[in-house]
Parts: structure tokens; C-alpha cells; sequence
């Protein structure tokens, strides 16, 4: 009988601390062990010439998400996770959203029902709370961080989901005493309805004034605010999609003082400018690429890649929020043509993340190897509370392996997504280096550009604290 499952033979080895030549032996679904020469597997790989990554996690996805009546997400769990796996990922951490007056409880088993049985990878979810009633923040949440639900993340803006600043404190106050992690989506509200406003009042209302009604000082502003808040009640706090250098600044200030931040960027960031919302000479194409923040310019990208360089940011994620183009329960829903203010916010990613961010920091000199993998799996699986079963290549951790061929020149197209959306927001970037193979506990779920994988293989994760909450 093989000694192992399956051994990943000859490949480069690279975790967020290492990288070594080895193959890798897997039983049941684990790595058992990591060595020259390992003796025969039932099934084996050839890895040789490829880097051998811990799977990718993706930390930040909206899937099958409540919007309301007239528009509908995209992807649910299954054409969601499909293009998590066809990138490169095995693990995913979406929301499950409360809606005002729901119970945080029945939010989450409303999610679990629509991922059930569904998912090419593993999962989990963060709670998002829109309704912070004393039952919800007094009974529902400490009972259910307990259960393994140990992120939350508020909003600063958005009718349906912003939280006011009172409303912030006592979430806050909840996870700092249960050791959660709030993600935070720090834009202000009254900032933007007041550009946003004057904006349609000068009858600008193509999609490319989203970016117009919510400048950097409109994220600069929330985040300080957001920062204080965390000082006041000594909560642990991510700043998520963070798109330029003044959220930056603020964060870098408030690590100065001690609080406990931890910062997110997502490509988007790194490689659109809010002229990718002008489409052509201003048309609505430029609904393509609305999403919050708004991209910036290239002197904000060049700052977040000095600040990933520095050490500023510990996650990259997709942000994946997908809305088909030319759909009107899309970005062209009969109201979004009236206005950017009701073109639904958000953009697809989750398939392009990891070989944009490779391309680009990796093959351009930005970062090294090493921190490819801790910024894309290793601390979002610290943060989050999954480490090391997750976000790692050690014996004992879980068998999520992507096999990465780093010569691979591919230019981005709508057809390797693999997601529900009708388009790609990266259409035609070029990018060298390429996941080929995505392993999922031992198990091939996406193999030379299909999935394998069966749908529902992908299982919930219950997690804990994160290592720093
Ligand atoms: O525009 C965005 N980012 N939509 C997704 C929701 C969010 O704020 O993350
Ligand atoms: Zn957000
Ligand atoms: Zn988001």
C-alpha cells in the first residue's frame, strides 16, 4: 500500500518564512510529511519547475449578498468559490449580512444554508451588524464568537448598513471584551451624500463622479475616526480596502500610539485609476468599475506599494463584489442609468488577486516571495483565526496547496474568471505567473484552466481568535 495519499514531488517550497526544495507527502487530507525522497503516494504530482504556495485565502468576499429588491450579487457560493479555486485560492472568508431587525443568529444560519453544499473551497464567514440591538450585542454576539464566528465588519456609510458613531463604540466594546476583530469600512456617510448631492445638483452624474463624491478625505476622515474609536475602547481593528495614502497616514499614526490596527489593501488599488470609471468619453461603461473606496491615481499607487513594502499592510484581498455589467439587476439597473449613486458599489476579483499581486509585486521587485504568501494567505489566516491549520505548508496543517507556474505570461480575459459576472474589471492586463493546480485537503479542485473539484467539497471552518485580537 502507497504510504501516502498524494505526494507533491520536486517543486519549490515557499512559505511566509521559507522557501526550500521538498515534496510533500499528504494523508488524509493533511501534510504528514515534508522531505527529499519521499517514498510512493497512491496518486503523485510533478511539481518540478513550479513554486508549490500555501492555497491562497481570500479574507474579503461578498457572495450571494442581500442588496434589496431590484439588484442581485452575481455569484453565489458555488460560481463564487469556483472562481476562488480557478485563482488560486482554497479558502474563503465572506459575510453573512444582517438586515436591520433580523437576528444575528438567523443571519447566519441563512448564510449556512446558501453555502451548504455548495462551495469548491473552505469557508467561513464574518457577521456584518447593521442593528446593534442590546440583545444582538449582549446575547447573539458574544454566543456566537464563542461558536467560531470571530470577525464582524461595520460601515461608516451606506443607508442600509451604516452604524453611528455610538453604535461603533459599543461594537467595539463587545469584541474588545470577547477577543473578535472588527473590519471596518471607513467612509463617511454625510460627507459623501453632501458631495453626492452638489454633484447631481451640476447635473454630473456619470458613473465617473463616484469617484468625485468620495474623495481621499472622505476615507482619511472616517478612518481617524475609526482609529479613535478603537483607542477609546482598546479594540483590535482592520482598516479594509484601504485605496490611498491618506487612510494610510492615519493608520501608520495610530500604530504610533499603540493601537491595535491592522490594515487591507486589494488590487484594485494597485492597478485602476478613477479614469477606469470614465470609460469611453464618459458612458456608462464606467459602472464597470464603481466601487468603495473609488480607485485613485497613480501617485495612491505608488504610496500603497511603498506601504506594502513597508510593512503598513498585512492582508491583500479581493474585495470580490460582483454585479453583472449588462444586466438591469446589475450595473445597469434602470435607477443606476439615472445616476452613480445608485449604480450597486463593488467589482469582481477573487480570480485575479493572486496573479495580479504576483505580477506585479513579485515579478516587479516590490516584494519577495516570502511576503507574497503572508499577505495573501499566512495573515489571514493569523488574523482571522485559522492559523496554521491554514495559510501554511507545515506537517500537521490542512493539504491547501497551489502549484504556480512562475513563467507563465497570460493576459486577464472575462473566460479564466470563472466567476457569474459578465466582465472582468482586469480585462487585458498582462500578468507573468500563473496558478496551474489548486489542491484543496489533499484533493485537485481546479487543474490546467477546470475545475475538478466537486461542488460542496469545500467545508466550514469554525475559527478563533485571531493571534493578535
Ligand atoms: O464597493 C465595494 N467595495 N463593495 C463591496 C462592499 C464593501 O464595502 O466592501
Ligand atoms: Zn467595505
Ligand atoms: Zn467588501
Amino acid at each position: 500500500m502507497a504510504e501516502f495519499d498524494l505526494v507533491v514531488r520536486g517543486g519549490q517550497v515557499v512559505t511566509a518564512a521559507d522557501r526550500m526544495m521538498c515534496d510533500i507527502g499528504i494523508r488524509a487530507g493533511r501534510i504528514t510529511a515534508l522531505a527529499e525522497g519521499l517514498g510512493q503516494g497512491a496518486r503523485e504530482i510533478d511539481a518540478r519547475g513550479r513554486l508549490v504556495l500555501p492555497g491562497g485565502i481570500d479574507s474579503h468576499v461578498h457572495l450571494d449578498q442581500y442588496q434589496g429588491e431590484d439588484v442581485t450579487m452575481a455569484d453565489g457560493f458555488e460560481t463564487g468559490s469556483r472562481s476562488a479555486a480557478a485563482g488560486g485560492n482554497t479558502t474563503l472568508i465572506p459575510f453573512a449580512l444582517q438586515q436591520r431587525g433580523q437576528s444575528l443568529r438567523q443571519t447566519v444560519e441563512a448564510y449556512h444554508a446558501k453555502a451548504t453544499g455548495q462551495s469548491y473551497v473552505d469557508y467561513g464567514f464574518h457577521l456584518i451588524i447593521t442593528d446593534p440591538t442590546p440583545h444582538v450585542l449582549g446575547q447573539e454576539l458574544p454566543a456566537l464568537i464563542a461558536d467560531g464566528y470571530t470577525s464582524v465588519k461595520i460601515f461608516m456609510t451606506y443607508d442600509d448598513l451604516v452604524l453611528r458613531d455610538r453604535e461603533i463604540l459599543e461594537v467595539l466594546s463587545v469584541t474588545r471584551s470577547h477577543g473578535a476583530l472588527v473590519m471596518i469600512h471607513a467612509e463617511g456617510y454625510d460627507q459623501i451624500k453632501f458631495l453626492t448631492d452638489k454633484l447631481e445638483q451640476a447635473g454630473h452624474t456619470a458613473p465617473y463622479f463616484h469617484a468625485a463624491s468620495r474623495p481621499q478625505v472622505v476615507e482619511r476622515e472616517a478612518t481617524h475616526r475609526a482609529l479613535a474609536h478603537a483607542e477609546l475602547t482598546e479594540a483590535a481593528v482592520m482598516i479594509v480596502h484601504v485605496s490611498g495614502a491618506e487612510a494610510m497616514e492615519q493608520i501608520d499614526w495610530a500604530r504610533r500610539r499603540g493601537i491595535r490596527v491592522f490594515a487591507e489593501t486589494c488590487p484594485q488599488y494597485l492597478v485602476l485609476t478613477a479614469d477606469h470609471l470614465k470609460g469611453l468619453n464618459m458612458d456608462e461603461t464606467g459602472g464597470k468599475y464603481v466601487c468603495s473606496p473609488p480607485p485613485r491615481d497613480e501617485a495612491a499607487q505608488a504610496a500603497l506599494w511603498r506601504g506594502i513594502a513597508a510593512g503598513v499592510f498585512d492582508v491583500i484581498s479581493s474585495d470580490h463584489s460582483p454585479f453583472r455589467y449588462n444586466d438591469t439587476q446589475g450595473k445597469l439597473h434602470p435607477k443606476g442609468r439615472t445616476s452613480f449613486r445608485w449604480v450597486p458599489n463593488g467589482i469582481p476579483g477573487v480570480a485575479a488577486r493572486l496573479p495580479i499581486l504576483f505580477s506585479e509585486g513579485v515579478g516587479k521587485g516590490r516584494i519577495s516571495l516570502e511576503r507574497f504568501v503572508a499577505l495573501t494567505a499566512s495573515n489571514h489566516a493569523k488574523l482571522y483565526g485559522m492559523y496554521p491549520k491554514k495559510g501554511t505548508i507545515a506537517v500537521g496543517s490542512d493539504a491547501d496547496l497551489t502549484l504556480w507556474d512562475p513563467e507563465r505570461r497570460v493576459t486577464l480575459t472575462q473566460d479564466l474568471m470563472f466567476h457569474g459576472c459578465d466582465y472582468t474589471p482586469y480585462e487585458g492586463l498582462e500578468v507573468t505567473g500563473w496558478p496551474v493546480t489548486t489542491i484543496l485537503r489533499g484533493k485537485v479542485v481546479f487543474d490546467a484552466g477546470q475545475p475538478l473539484g466537486r461542488k460542496g467539497g469545500g467545508t466550514f471552518l469554525s475559527r478563533g481568535a485571531s493571534v493578535s485580537a
